[in-house]
């Protein structure tokens, strides 16, 4: 069966991982172990972007190879990925031969195929963007140095598909989200495209993929880093591999690369007679005024040290249900303690430990019988619609749903106030609080993609056995076994 293919963008190599590469990492993870939650299989690709002028002058700097930097480069990567629990299926770096193979195999197709040819172009040239921009685009001033240049290169028929894109854009074949992303690609498609300049003279830079049929050029490192996608899944090479995951169903992407993968790579596919991805998710930035950040707490000048102190889940949490679908968001101290202490320490952790203090104290630490299967909770339960945000990537909207459920069942204690009620019907009180443990049961399972280990502390404390999401399956008469608080409160 065909899996869901997420892939994230591959990360240059030329600095340290950040919080803007932790955050998408961290999106693909979660909505991957969500689509597992809901029954299908998934398939999650990362990795690294290695070439280019950017990783060439990184390595100068650091006085040494190239092939040595992206050495010493991608264990700060790997290492990042295994404390943000991020549970990749495939890692892939632009220098494997598996990777290069297939670049040029497709630069060999699609030269054949006529949608490559050679021609000398002038024009400007933008170090920081390694591309040739138009004079709009210097006189904006936003692309830093700018050199002109004269050179012969091999330039990709880019132009030939544009009609063919913008309705596919427009029909939803392509699905770009959000809308207002959708938006911005249409506009920018409004205009004539030009071919895209695919080479780089080795005499100017020498760190890519030599160009098949002529060794005087490397291949432009987008050309080269957008066959991930598709190198990672065989193509060309295994076709039962390659059907098992393509088209991707989502690439996730922050909005600065919105171009490269809604105009550059659908035409590329489009080239090769490929089906293009299902959809492209831009999410928005993050931004960290660090004045704010150092105001409140001295010491704190990247979100990522908050792992040590807080716990990876508490970041993840924190990031997936801060950043609203599309827009930016800006890291602050004060909005992550506010945000753990209210939902995390507050609405779920005493919650828990409510529930579970009730039933050790009255039942004998065991899972107390219930009246009926169905409650009022058990119907707000069924309302969530798991499949529905996710296949519009509304995570953040998903778990404000699930964090609302969650106080529901807080309500649902204060109204029907079960340490009272066992004094005057125990059998009644016992319903009320395996409701409320039900629910916890749900909720956590609901929550895991997001916080797998404290998912699991919390499914240990009620004592549940069952990962399934049907109502009902915690077992009356089952040992529960609190432990301490799982989400302490910060105190500041
Ligand atoms: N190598 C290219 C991608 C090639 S994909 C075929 C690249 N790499 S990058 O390392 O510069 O950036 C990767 C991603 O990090 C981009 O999606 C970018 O939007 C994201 N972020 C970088 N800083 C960010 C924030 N401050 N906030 C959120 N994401 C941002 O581009």
């Amino acid at each position: 069966m065909k899996k869901y293919y997420i892939t994230t963008p591959i990360y240059y190599v030329n600095d340290k991982p950040h919080i803007g590469h932790a955050y998408t990492t961290i999106l693909a993870d979660t909505l991957s172990r969500f689509r597992n939650i809901i029954g299908e299989e998934s398939f999650f690709l990362t990795g690294l972007d290695e070439h280019g002028l950017k990783v060439q002058q990184a390595a100068e700097k650091n006085q040494v190879t190239p092939e040595v930097h992206c050495d010493q480069m991608a264990p700060a990567f790997i290492e990042l990925w295994e404390k943000l629990n991020i549970n990749y299926s495939d890692f892939i770096r632009t220098t494997e031969k598996r990777h290069t193979k297939i670049v040029q195999n497709i630069l060999n197709q699609v030269h054949k195929n006529g949608d490559i040819y050679q021609d000398e172009y002038e024009g400007w040239y933008s170090i920081s963007e390694e591309r040739f921009i138009t004079e709009k685009e210097v006189e904006s001033g936003l692309f830093g140095e700018v050199k002109k240049i004269k050179e012969k290169n091999y330039f990709f028929k880019m132009s030939k598909y544009q009609s063919e894109l913008i309705k596919k854009i427009e029909s939803g074949e392509l699905s770009i989200q959000p809308k207002s992303r959708k938006n911005e690609v249409l506009g920018f498609l409004k205009q004539d495209l030009s071919d895209l300049c695919i080479s780089r003279p080795k005499s100017r830079l020498e760190w890519g993929i030599e160009i098949p049929f002529d060794k005087d050029y490397v291949t432009y490192v987008w050309f080269d880093a957008l066959i991930n996608y598709i190198s990672a899944p065989k193509y060309s090479e295994d076709n039962n591999t390659f059907d098992l995951h393509w088209p991707a169903d989502v690439h996730l992407i922050g909005k600065d690369i919105l171009i490269t993968h809604s105009v550059y790579w659908p035409t590329m596919l489009m080239s090769l007679n490929l089906p293009l991805p299902k959809a492209i998710f831009a999410h928005g930035w993050w931004l960290t005024d660090e004045k704010k950040m150092s105001k409140s707490l001295g010491n704190i000048i990247n979100p990522l040290m908050l792992i040590d102190e807080f716990g990876v889940d508490s970041v993840r949490y924190y990031l997936m249900s801060e950043m609203v679908l599309g827009l930016d968001a800006t890291f602050s101290m004060d909005s992550f303690v506010k945000k753990y202490n209210s939902d995390l320490a507050n609405d779920l952790g005493n919650l828990v430990s409510r529930v579970c203090t009730l039933i050790s104290n009255n039942f004998d630490d065991k899972m107390p019988n219930y009246k009926s299967k169905d409650s009022d909770l058990s119907k707000s339960f069924n309302a969530i619609d798991m499949k529905q945000h996710l296949d519009h990537f509304q995570m953040d909207s998903l778990l404000h749903k699930i964090m609302n459920f969650v106080r529901s069942v807080n309500g649902y204690m204060e109204k029907n106030q079960p340490w009272k009620l066992v004094k005057e019907d125990k059998e009644a009180a016992g319903h009320i609080l395996y409701h409320a443990a039900e629910s916890l049961r749900v909720a956590a399972i609901m929550l895991s993609p997001v916080m797998p280990e404290k998912s699991k502390e919390i499914l240990i404390a009620l004592g549940a056995t069952a990962s399934k999401l049907d109502w009902g399956a915690l077992k009356p008469g089952d040992k529960i076994s609190k432990g301490d608080p799982i989400f302490p409160r910060i105190v500041q």
